[in-house]
Order: C-alpha cells, then structure tokens, then sequence
C-alpha cells in the first residue's frame, strides 16, 4: 500500500488542498486500528498546504486527543518555542504524527497501528511533496527511515531518501521529561541546521 505512493507528486496547489482534506476526513472515521476505538478526536495534522518541510511526531496525547490538533500541549509549546528561535512558525510547515489517534496513557504505538495508519501518512507527503522532513523521536524515525536507529546518534544528521531529505530530531517531550540542558543545546543546534537546510532548498 505504502509503495503505491513512492514517486507520487501533486503539483496543483488545489488537487494538494483536495487531497489533504480527503485524507483528514477519512481519518475522521478511521477505525481500521483499535486506536479509532479509544480517542476521543483524530489527530490528522495541520499547518501550510504549500510547505517545503513536514514535522512527524510519535501520536497525538491528552491535549492533542481533545483539541483534533497536533503538538497543543507542552511539548507543542516547545516544539513552537524551537521553530520560532529559527524564525518559523507552525502556520508555515506542516505537522503531523505516526498515528492519527491517541494511543491509550500515551504509550508507544504498537507496529500494528503504525502499519495500519502509515498509508495516511504517506498519502499527506505524496500530497505536500516536501523538501524535508524532520522526524521528531525514536519511532517516527524509525518509521520514515525503515531501520532501527538510536535518535542519540541519527538526531541532526541529513540523510536522503527518494528524493526526500529526512532530518532525525530529539522529540520535544524528551526534554520536557529530563530537564537537561545539554539535551536542550542539541535540539537548538538541530535546528538551526534545519534552517541552514531550508536555507538552501529556497
Ligand atoms: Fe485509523 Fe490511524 Fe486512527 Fe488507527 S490510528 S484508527 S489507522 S487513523
Ligand atoms: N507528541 C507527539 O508525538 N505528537 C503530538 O502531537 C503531541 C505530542
């Protein structure tokens, strides 16, 4: 299902806004993992239609489950705080999740929800075509780049995929949950390597 859509591009901004809220609206009633069972709203994505750069997290939590949007909780405020100190803002990328839907005390998703939901997924980069794509944490890394990699060694490390240039970050939360400055230190340099980056693909 998910090869289907390699080399698939949309050029026309209004087929991409046809596409993107076709894929939102099908999310919308998606019960094709147990996770559609147990949220309370879906959690497509949102942000520019006409990006160059995509954020993927893990799966929406608490906050996003009850407000349908992605990164509104303490780690969106973060994540908001890292892209403001490189001159962004949410309303000018796209962001998104593995997952469309909560998973219960916010574990990990299961491989199983993620294979389930990863059409989604990559139905929205087919739509966006984006330059790069920044994968926040351990399992959308792992998802995007298909091996199992530690962030502690890929975070901030460019690397290239069907035209794709994927860029591995420390998830905000991972902070949140430590405190530690050095950890902090490492995801300012991360981005400001994404905006070198984004600098270049202008
Ligand atoms: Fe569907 Fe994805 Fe939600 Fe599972 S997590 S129900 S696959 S939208
Ligand atoms: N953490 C994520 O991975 N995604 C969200 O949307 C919120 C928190």
């Amino acid at each position: 299902m998910v090869k289907a859509w390699k080399g698939w591009k949309v050029s026309n901004v209004n087929d991409r806004e046809l596409i993107l809220d076709t894929i939102s609206s099908q999310v919308a009633t998606c019960k094709l993992c147990s996770l559609g069972i147990t949220r309370t709203n879906p959690v497509p994505g949102v942000g520019s239609y006409n990006t160059s750069v995509m954020f993927v997290g893990e799966g929406p939590g608490a906050k996003e489950d009850e407000q349908g949007l992605p990164f509104v909780g303490a780690a969106g405020q973060l994540l908001d705080k890292l892209l403001n100190f490189i001159g962004l803002n949410r309303q000018e990328v796209f962001i998104t999740n593995i997952v469309k839907c909560r998973p219960p005390g916010n574990r990990t998703p299961h491989d199983e929800e993620v294979e389930a939901c990863k059409p989604y997924l990559f139905a929205q980069i087919a739509a966006l075509s984006p330059k790069v794509i920044v994968t926040l944490g351990s399992p959308s890394t792992q998802t995007m780049l298909g091996k199992s990699i530690a962030i502690s060694v890929a975070h901030g490390r460019l690397q290239q995929r069907d035209g794709i240039k994927y860029m591995p970050m420390y998830h905000p939360a991972a902070y949140l949950h430590k405190r530690d400055p050095a950890l902090l230190e490492a995801m300012k340099n991360d981005f400001k390597e994404l905006h070198k980056i984004i600098e270049q693909i202008k």
